[in-house]
């Protein structure tokens, strides 16, 4: 295979939201995965697993979404703050969690997490089974810097200054069980949502530093997906618009199927299903940032200058992911392994997101801890970092950095390349999705070349996992790469590998 990279054809800068969380109390994600509580003997930080936090904070990622998910439309933000003996306890009955939630984690805790680890908070409101008034005074409670009841409750609480929390969600999965709603219906709901928010400007010609989400389609139902987009904007688009910055995709890479397909038990085919399903990804940003085009043509922009001019609404993924069926039975509930293929596979996700940063602006994997595509799972006392987290430790290099075009000469079948530049560096991420073919590959530059060096991430068998007998089975290593000549490389990647190069040029 031989490719081509000139340092002067970029496109779009990386926003480094493109590598955002997503975190829900559903499973162990939130109880055990994060919250321990002050008196465990699992080491914490004010009752956070320290293991975690430990973790993401090497991570920081830029944006974590909570409470949910399914969860935050039965979430009620009150029963999460004060004194945390106080706190009303109520059940969880999501993809078969059946927990009961103290509210140990509220809106304070999860400040607290999101500050420890160097991540911006992404709330997501309760549009089902609250209001308008209770959205209303979260956000008042979050953000207000005057002194009203609700901010001096905070204060006492012991945060005198305000969150200033920019991201909102307003509904989630709405088409599903978020209100079972029809475009119509949402679009009616959204305006009422969206015309309360409190803006927090000082004046109206202040930018609002509200950045209001919308629900967006169900990335894998291609007719539903195309007719939500278009109804939505469509039924939005009739009267006068309260204003939406973004539209939230969700997009699982269902592997459902096949009953002998299992997290750690796979064979050939199911392993290029599901890398091939992986795919699927681009072609739905791609079909989406069309249909958020054509329907900002028709929605008509007001006659006063004093009226919101929609003139953008960004492409966001809030939740992505492997979901294997074993998942729906798991205990605790959505509690899967991750092997080499979910870590090749969502190294493959990364890189579709980054290719189209001129499309998405944001995306949270789905889910941070002990959930379907996990970066870390707990057993006890144990913290295990699956080979996504080293994904996405790999891949932090591209954080804002300008994608670059890449050429391809001759393609090989099952091999993904994505490029950015940074500061006379470019990072090339090389995925080799062969599961057992070894793939030689020439890499053209338009410049010298000064040094190389490699991450990359591999294991013995596909089947491979991290475990508490062995939890650094799979783990990132580095190596410098010698063979280059001016400006060409010849690169040798082993089957099933992620590897990322750095790549410093004269
Ligand atoms: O991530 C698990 C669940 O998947 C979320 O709660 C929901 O939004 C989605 O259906």
């Amino acid at each position: 295979m031989k490719i081509n990279i000139n340092d002067q054809n970029s496109y779009g800068q990386i926003n480094p939201n493109l590598h955002g969380q997503f975190i829900e109390f559903l499973g162990n994600c939130i109880d055990e995965g994060i919250w321990v509580g002050k008196d465990s003997k699992i080491p914490n930080i004010d009752g956070m697993r320290k293991g975690t936090v430990d973790a993401l904070k090497k991570l920081a990622p830029p944006v974590v979404r909570w409470p949910g998910g399914c969860y935050a439309d039965t979430y009620h933000w009150r029963d999460g703050i004060g004194p945390q003996k106080d706190r009303p306890i109520s059940f969880n009955e999501n993809f078969g969690t059946y927990q009961r939630d103290r509210h140990s984690f509220g809106t304070d805790e999860f400040m607290e997490f999101c500050e420890l680890i160097g991540a911006q908070p992404w709330f997501n409101i309760n549009m089902l089974s609250a209001s308008v008034q209770e959205m209303k005074d979260w956000m008042e409670y979050c953000n207000r810097s005057e002194k009203t009841s609700l901010s001096n409750q905070r204060k006492d609480n012991g945060h005198a200054e305000p969150y200033a929390v920019k991201y909102w969600g307003i509904g989630n999965e709405v088409w599903g069980g978020g209100g079972s709603m029809t475009p119509e219906m949402y679009a009616d709901k959204y305006r009422e949502y969206a015309s309360a928010m409190p803006t927090f400007q000082k004046s109206i010609f202040d930018q609002n530093p509200i950045y209001k989400i919308a629900s967006g389609p169900d990335g894998n139902k291609p007719i539903e997906r195309v007719k939500w987009t278009k109804d939505f904007l469509k039924a939005f688009s009739r009267y006068r618009q309260p204003g939406i910055n973004a539209m939230d995709l969700h997009f699982y890479n269902w592997n459902i199927e096949h009953e002998s397909d299992t997290p750690t038990d796979f064979g050939e085919d199911d392993w290029y299903r599901v890398i091939n399903g992986t795919r699927e990804l681009d072609q739905i940003i791609n079909q989406q940032a069309d249909l958020i085009k054509e329907g900002l043509q028709n929605i008509p922009q007001p006659e006063s200058s004093l009226d919101h001019r929609l003139d953008r609404i960004d492409l966001v993924v809030g939740e992505w992911g492997n979901w294997h069926r074993t998942a729906f039975t798991a205990k605790p509930a959505l509690k899967q392994q991750v092997t080499m293929r979910d870590a090749i596979s969502t190294a493959l996700m990364l890189d579709i997101l980054q290719k189209n940063s001129d499309k998405v602006t944001m995306a949270c994997v789905a889910q941070t801890i002990n959930v379907l595509n996990a970066l870390i799972l707990t057993e006890g006392d144990q913290t295990i970092l699956t080979p996504n987290y080293d994904v996405f430790m790999m891949y932090k290099a591209h954080r804002g950095n300008s994608a670059l075009k890449i050429q391809t000469n001759q393609d090989q079948k099952n091999v993904y390349t994505f490029a950015s530049k940074k500061d006379g560096e470019i990072i090339l991420d090389v995925i080799n999705a062969n599961l057992n073919d070894q793939v030689k590959l020439t890499v053209e530059l338009n410049r010298e070349i000064e040094s190389i060096s490699k991450d990359f991430l591999q294991s013995d068998r596909p089947t491979d996992f991290n475990s508490s007998d062995n939890p650094d089975l799979i783990r990132m290593q580095q190596t410098e790469v010698k063979d280059f000549s001016k400006g060409e490389i010849t690169l040798e990647l082993s089957p099933a590998s992620v590897n990322v190069f750095h790549i410093k040029t004269i």
